[in-house]
């Protein structure tokens, strides 16, 4: 396998990170997962926006530009093959003696790998829907940046596998679902329709999140943006969960009860396939 490391294409085994990057001693770098679709990368506008954002958010500076960036997405994928997969993208401040407050010169580093996904044992999996479970939200004010800090989310999704589920919804200290371990979470609500938290720092605004909210509204599906809690998402007619990997995934279960009558929605089902045909 090839990665693109700060300007080089290597095998991974000579892909090598400084011990002093500040991406490994403070977490200080941001990352994005972009899916490829038949060679193709899925909605790269707003996985590059999304990446300025989290990196202006630090002051981390942009390390190239836009379209250099996902010219090496798109060359990383072709090195390693991949025409249906994701291509990961790492960029951290950089190197510098270790010191909390920022280097005055530091250059960010960036990697890129690309691996290969098996997309029909995911609609497989999307047939029969997932399990998810619940924690409690222990993470940090500004979950809107793609920050590669994911010890919160590590450890919600290793107690999701524990408890034998896919996923983990996590609930803030009101009661409310934010959104999945590295997933967002909506429900469709007794009226038919599609509920997901709005936009705010307690959760990543997920790219298949704002495709799918596009695709729905061109469908007249009638959307609200708002918080929900875990009793009504347990409650919902039907509840599913997006991300980059994914797509759209039926929840057909929540801490051991069912959601709905235990089956995919119907509703999630129609967005599913409409999210597919987008990205293929
Ligand atoms: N995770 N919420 C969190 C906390 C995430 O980490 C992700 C993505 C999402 C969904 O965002 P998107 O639709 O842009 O993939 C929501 C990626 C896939 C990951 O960490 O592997």
């Amino acid at each position: 396998r090839i990665a693109y490391v700060n300007g080089r294409y290597l095998p991974h085994c000579d892909g090598m990170v400084h011990i002093e990057d500040r991406g490994y001693q403070f977490a200080d770098g941001v990352y994005e997962v972009t899916a490829v679709r038949n060679g193709r990368m899925v909605d790269s506008d707003m996985h590059l926006e999304r990446l300025e954002r989290s990196l202006s958010e630090l002051r981390i500076p942009m390390p190239m530009s836009p379209r250099a960036v996902l010219a090496v997405m798109e060359e990383t994928a072709r090195r390693n093959r991949v025409r249906d997969g994701i291509v990961y993208t790492q960029v951290t401040r950089g190197v510098a003696r270790r010191d909390h407050a920022f280097p005055k010169a530091a250059k960010p580093a960036v990697v890129m790998t690309a691996k290969s996904m098996d997309f029909d044992g995911i609609a497989r999996k999307a047939g029969e829907g997932v399990k998810v479970v619940s924690v409690r939200d222990i993470r940090w004010d500004r979950c809107d940046i793609k920050s590669v800090s994911l010890l919160p989310n590590c450890l919600a999704k290793q107690e999701a596998k524990d408890r034998g589920a896919f996923e983990a919804w996590m609930v803030d200290d009101e009661g409310y679902v934010t959104e999945g371990s590295s997933t967002n979470a909506w429900i469709v609500d007794a009226d038919g329709r599609i509920v997901t938290r709005e936009v705010s720092p307690n959760i990543l605004n997920g790219i298949t999140r704002r495709a799918l909210l596009q695709l729905a509204a061109d469908a007249g599906t009638e959307i609200v943006e708002r918080r929900f809690t875990l009793e009504e998402a347990m409650a919902a007619r039907e509840a599913f969960l997006t991300s980059t990997t994914s797509f759209v995934m039926p929840v057909v279960e929540i801490d051991g009860r069912p959601v709905g009558n235990g089956a995919p929605g119907m509703l999630t089902e129609r967005l599913r396939q409409s999210y597919v045909e987008h990205a293929t």
